[in-house]
């Protein structure tokens, strides 16, 4: 089964950990996974386990000013007021540019740009939008997106054939408004199912806390991970959780998470 997701919340709220562990869990059981990347910090590398030292000659594809260039007709930068083509071709850029990860896992830093209202769009913008299309609609292969805080890089269009968002939230006020404010913009660009994961959660009262905030808003959610220390460490250490913690209580909650997912899109 192919599971095409994006992965999004606030900032630090656990969107790169999570999105890379379901990536490699995904992977382990036997689907080919792309993990894409699309925050401009790019940080899904350490999640998937792939080394520092490849993950820093990782160009990102909208930085690649040559590429975006050679595919959209138009240099980065002279964005505004030029032609370029809004389709271009994508279809070879998961296997030029991917890089493999353990697991099954190829890792694809997508980069991001800002894409303002609507008609506002640039060379690089539309590249990202493109690949994104294509790999969520035409390729055969589970497709796991870690995103930026907000999804505005997504759009009505880039995101048919997604089976789901998944927004992160860890306890407290601050969960609802995000909830509603990514549901809101969910809604926008066209995503019917919204599903929602608890990190960093520290007990009982942090889980009414998130689950009243979700139950309001009518997101199911698909599983509680708790604090654990064990990933902390492993930031440290600069390892990826599901290498360094692998039994860990938070890995285990993310099976349990994989599991619940399955059962929304099945
Ligand atoms: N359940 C958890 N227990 C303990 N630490 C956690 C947990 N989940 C995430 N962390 C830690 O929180 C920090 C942020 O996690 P992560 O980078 O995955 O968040 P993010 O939402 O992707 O952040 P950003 O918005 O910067 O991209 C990391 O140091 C990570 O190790
Ligand atoms: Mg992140």
């Amino acid at each position: 089964m192919n599971v095409k997701i994006a992965v999004c919340g606030k900032g630090g709220v656990g969107k790169t950990m999570v999105s890379g562990t379901l990536a490699r869990l995904l992977g382990r059981q036997g689907t080919k996974v792309l993990a894409v990347d699309a925050d401009p910090n790019n940080t899904l590398y350490l999640s998937l386990g792939v080394p520092f030292e490849v993950a820093e000659k990782i160009v990102p594809l909208t930085e690649n000013e040559e590429l975006v260039q050679e595919r959209t007709g138009m240099e980065v930068g002279r964005a505004f007021g030029g032609m370029f083509k809004l389709n271009p071709r994508v279809d070879d850029l998961a296997a030029k540019f991917g890089v493999p990860a353990p697991d099954n896992v190829t890792l694809l830093v997508a980069g991001t740009v800002q894409i303002g209202g609507s008609g506002c769009m640039c060379p690089a913008g539309a590249l990202l939008k493109a690949l994104i299309r294509h790999l969520i609609v035409g390729s055969g292969e589970a497709f796991v997106m870690d995103m930026e805080a907000g999804i505005e890089n997504l759009g009505r269009g880039t995101t048919r054939g997604m089976d789901a968002l998944i927004i992160v939230v860890e306890p407290g006020y601050g969960a609802i408004t995000t909830v509603g404010r990514i549901q809101k913009l969910a809604q926008d660009i066209g995503v019917d199912r919204v599903l929602a994961v608890a990190n960093k959660v520290t007990g009982e009262k942090d889980r009414k806390v998130v689950e009243a905030a979700l139950v309001e808003r009518g997101v199911p959610l698909l599983g509680v991970i708790p604090l654990d220390e064990g990933l902390h460490e492993a930031g440290l250490l600069g390892k990826a959780p599901l290498d360094h913690v692998p039994k860990g209580p938070a890995m285990e909650a993310i099976r349990g998470i994989l599991r619940e997912l399955r059962s929304h899109l099945s």
